[in-house]
């Protein structure tokens, strides 16, 4: 409804994972790159790690839309907690195999064969998994075993393993030693820097086709606070704030009325809001670390 009052063609700050709307931040760059590099390479796993609403979805679908649909194929599971039929269904499902027995040796037989076929016409695939913190230990031991379909020179399949920080933390469980051996590359993201609100806000608000400063400086700094750099955040502050000036008919959003959004949201009684001490950037940029293959338990570095 407020599109036309600030001259835009889409909707700038909706909550969906568009890779057109992606903001290239520095750790944005570096994450996205560590992902391309570990589709195109071949690498075994590779992990994505970042809170909720930092950009992991986004990310993902980023770097797979940044490949040629006909060279590289991916199946791209949302919903991990599926039963392990159900699970290998909708992959196959998604890469395009209708499968001939719902039997899991059947389905993984199809499977190798598809991939394998792939990999003789020079084509990649790859399997995603976003949130991946809720995978099971049975699940997360069958997904190893699907990097078992390999040639004797590379991986036919490429997984990616995306989640909460609680992933991580799953992932250094003892019994999982054998898939964290298999982790080749491991990117992680954060909230955006206070210096990065209003690039964000600015760029979001270019795709969508204004180049007016609807936020000016003390309103993006009222966003960041309130928001402690999530982008999610951000976008749903910046959303209600954009529907609310329209209301009001202001072309400039003043920062009360960004503070009258944080209260309505109960954005100020968020448990994260209480507990965290952190007011400025990241203390660490995702640094998308090359994992030792072989690298013994307990010595990931972090
Ligand atoms: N780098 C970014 N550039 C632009 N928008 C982003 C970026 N990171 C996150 N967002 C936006 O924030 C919201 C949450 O992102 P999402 O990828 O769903 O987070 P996650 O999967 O980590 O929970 C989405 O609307 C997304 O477009
Ligand atoms: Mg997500």
């Amino acid at each position: 409804m407020y599109k036309s009052f600030f001259h835009l063609h889409s909707t700038p700050f909706a909550d969906s994972p568009d890779p057109r709307f992606l903001v290239r931040m520095p750790q944005t760059r570096e994450a996205l790159s560590t992902l391309e590099y570990g589709i195109s390479a071949h690498k075994g796993f590779i992990v994505l790690t970042g809170e909720v609403g930092t950009g992991k979805t986004t990310l993902l679908r980023s770097a797979l839309a940044s490949f040629d649909p006909g060279r590289v194929f991916s199946s791209f599971v949302f919903n991990p907690r599926l039963d392990i039929l159900d699970f290998l269904e909708f992959i196959l499902a998604d890469f395009g195999i209708v499968p001939q027995a719902r039997t899991k040796s059947g389905m993984l037989i199809q499977l190798n064969r598809w991939l394998i076929e792939r990999f003789r016409c020079g084509e990649s695939s790859v399997i995603v998994i976003d949130e991946a913190q809720n995978l099971s230990w049975d699940q997360l031991e069958e997904i190893r075993l699907l990097t078992n379909l390999e040639t004797p020179t590379r991986k036919l399949v490429q997984i990616i393993l995306s989640g909460q920080p609680e992933l991580e933390e799953k992932l250094t469980a003892p019994n999982l030693r054998q898939l964290r051996q298999r982790i080749a590359l491991w990117a992680r993201i954060h909230a955006i820097a206070d210096t990065e609100a209003s690039t964000y806000i600015a760029q979001r608000l270019l795709v969508a086709g204004s180049s007016d400063r609807i936020f000016p400086d003390d309103a993006v700094a009222a966003i960041f606070r309130a928001s402690r750099g999530i982008p999610r955040i951000i976008n749903l502050i910046c959303e209600q704030a954009l529907i609310l000036a329209y209301v009001e008919q202001l072309h400039q959003i003043p920062a009360p009325l960004i503070l009258a959004v944080v209260r309505d949201l109960n954005l100020d009684q968020l448990p994260f809001m209480a507990s965290s001490s952190h007011t400025g950037p990241p203390t660490s940029v995702a640094l998308p670390s090359l994992k030792h293959p072989q690298r013994e338990e307990g010595g990931e570095e972090r």
